[in-house]
């Protein structure tokens, strides 16, 4: 047997000889408490550990951040590297040969025009450096000394150049490359059947992912032009922009030397250079101003401290603003630098030195106390009425603190601002906050209302029901009714299904399947049943019943649709028998129809 390209029994020999205690520990310091080992997650910043590591199961789960795998995503995880490599790094510790790759034969082929793009990309950035040492780089070599980077900022960053239209596309042909295959990669664009380089004659930033690999490029005009003064790589297979951290490779790094506590964000290329040139080396950008939920991600597993440094100008504060939401979702502690009016913090650096910005980094405000800030800009508190408008606005600032404790700290701050005594304020806050209170407290008692449980919200419960379904098959739970054919109520799962009406071990489904890429699996094989302890086999057949109920409904309006249309009397009759049929099945809560042969 094959699992994800390896034979079975080999990956199986793989894990008994790498025993997940003894390889967590390479990394960080274990204790057994109890029946499990217990630690400070090495995937989110913490100082009481809630990174748990059960030696039975060969799996670990963090308490804090909800990472979770076993021995082999473990090394993907703190090693950053594929499936595959970690492969290799196991072997390497239990002194095992690795076999040859043999997936299936679409992932096999995935793989290898994923490697091939990439190989593309390496050449191609490689090329581009190497230009720009050369006589015809001038332009080039020219702007670097306006810019003022160094041979140390030119090496971290591996800039390069387009020396023109053509060269990239005779040098990667001549690499054995075809005009697809440069196209693809989004190195080259094709105009008129003929293939160009799409960052002709600028200076080129590779963009590099946290592996070290180069998957795009942005790249800067250097003369005056009508075109934008930065091009970006089109989308790619492996070039999304949402997901890019310009500068994370270099971040890692820096992680792995000990030296990385609040990650920076600024919002350009260049600005991460001049930062990274002033001594803060823990600057990165996104592509696009504004911090995405992916960004977020990829950065939880390197720090939960953040400091925002966009732009002293409207756009930055608005994107200062969207970030700070995505930011307070994700869990993380954020700080926001305030820019001088109109700079960035390259500008910020060249007029006033590192000093300056080392102040203003000191200097961070909190969230709450930013958001006040800018929202006071956007009044005149000597006119009255704008006076209420911003207290309202600050008020609503101060109701999404997870405190009144909290929000109070702020009161004397808003009341020595407008001169509006503290208990009005307090009253006012009071009434946002009662009516906070009321708006939950509403949204769940008509979410229970609807059905007999919180179950029967629909696409919540849905999820939350196929979850529960799925962990009770994939854990053998005793209350697990069999004779339901659990395919016909989970179509799109039938493969896992099919594991676990196996009886495959919990551990051995990282082999299976490819966990990480599946969220939904992913949960189910660490799902905490403790919360439904005292109603397990309750809760299991409400949501099998709740899943059955969608079925059955679907059904129902599909007959429907058909009767309308039906012409012929006898198929008439018969979509009344079936739909007599259904009617009773949900009336009288019947799942026969979801029983194996
Ligand atoms: P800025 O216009 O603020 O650039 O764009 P900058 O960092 O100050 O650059 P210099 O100092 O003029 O060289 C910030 C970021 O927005 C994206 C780029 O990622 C850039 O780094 N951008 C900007 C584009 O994608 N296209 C553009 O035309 C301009
Ligand atoms: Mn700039």
């Amino acid at each position: 047997m094959n699992s994800r390209g390896y034979p079975s029994e080999w990956l199986y020999e793989l894990k008994q000889k790498n025993d997940i205690v003894s390889v967590i520990s390479r990394y960080i310091r274990l204790d057994k408490k109890g029946r499990k080992f217990w630690g400070c997650c090495p995937f989110h910043n913490e100082k009481t550990p809630s990174f748990s590591v059960s030696e039975e199961e060969g799996l670990f789960y963090c308490f804090g951040c909800k990472e979770s795998g076993d021995v082999i995503s473990f090394v993907q995880k703190i090693e950053s590297c594929d499936f595959s490599d970690a492969i290799k790094i196991l072997a390497n510790l239990a002194h095992m040969e690795v076999p040859e790759f043999t997936g299936d034969k679409d992932v096999v082929e995935k793989k290898k025009a994923k490697d091939r793009m990439l190989k593309l990309l390496d050449a191609t950035y490689k090329h581009y450096r190497d230009n720009l040492y050369t006589a015809d780089a001038k332009p080039a070599q020219e702007y670097i000394k306006l810019r003022g980077f160094t041979r140390r900022e030119l090496e971290d960053f591996q800039l390069g150049y387009s020396l023109n239209w053509t060269d990239i596309v005779d040098y990667l042909r001549k690499q054995g490359f075809t005009y697809k295959e440069m196209v693809d990669a989004g190195v080259c664009q094709s105009k008129n059947g003929r293939c160009f380089d799409a960052m002709a004659e600028r200076l080129v930033f590779p963009i590099f992912n946290s592996f070290d690999e180069c998957i795009g490029f942005s790249a800067r005009v250097l003369g005056k032009t009508d075109f934008a003064k930065y091009k970006n790589t089109a989308e790619t297979p492996v070039f999304q922009k949402g997901r890019v951290v310009f500068g994370i490779n270099l971040l890692k790094r820096l992680k792995k030397q000990g030296g990385l506590n609040k990650i920076i964000i600024v919002e350009g290329q260049i600005d991460v250079i001049a930062m990274h040139r002033a001594g803060f080396k823990s600057t990165v950008a996104c592509m696009g101003t504004a911090l995405t939920k992916e960004n977020a991600h990829e950065l939880k597993k390197l720090s939960n401290n953040i400091i925002l440094c966009f732009d002293g100008d409207e756009a930055g504060i608005k994107a200062t603003v969207r970030s700070i939401d995505i930011l307070k979702e994700e869990g993380f502690v954020t700080s926001i630098v305030r820019l001088p009016e109109k700079q960035d913090p390259d500008e910020v650096i060249k007029a006033k030195g590192k000093e300056f910005m080392q102040s203003l980094i000191d200097n961070a405000l909190p969230v709450t106390d930013y958001l006040l800030e800018v929202t006071k800009e956007k009044y005149d508190l000597s006119k009255p009425d704008q006076k209420g408008a911003y207290i309202k606005e600050a008020l609503s600032v101060l109701r999404k603190l997870d405190s009144l404790a909290e929000a109070e700290g702020y009161m004397a701050k808003l009341r020595d601002q407008t001169q509006v005594p503290i208990d009005v304020l307090r009253r006012d806050l009071g009434a946002l906050y009662g009516s906070r209170v009321k708006e939950v407290k509403n949204a769940q008692s008509s979410q229970e209302k609807e059905g007999e449980s919180v179950l029967t919200s629909r696409q919540n419960g849905n999820i939350r029901a196929v979850k529960y379904v799925l962990s009770s098959l994939i854990h053998q739970k005793a209350y697990v009714d069999k004779r339901i054919d659990y395919k016909k109520l989970l179509p799109s799962f039938s493969d896992i299904i099919e594991k676990a009406e196996e009886g495959l071990s919990v551990s051995s489904y990282f082999d299976a399947f490819d966990v990480e890429n599946n969220q939904i699996l992913k949960d189910c094989l660490v799902f905490d049943f403790s919360e439904f302890e005292n109603f397990a086999k309750r809760y299991f057949e409400e949501c099998v019943w709740l899943l059955a109920d969608n079925i059955l409904k679907d059904k129902q309006s599909r007959l429907n649709e058909e009767f309308k249309t039906c012409e012929s009397l006898e198929k008439r009759r018969e979509i009344i028998n079936q739909l007599t049929e259904v009617s009773k099945q949900l009336r009288e809560k019947s799942l026969e129809e979801f029983y194996g042969k």
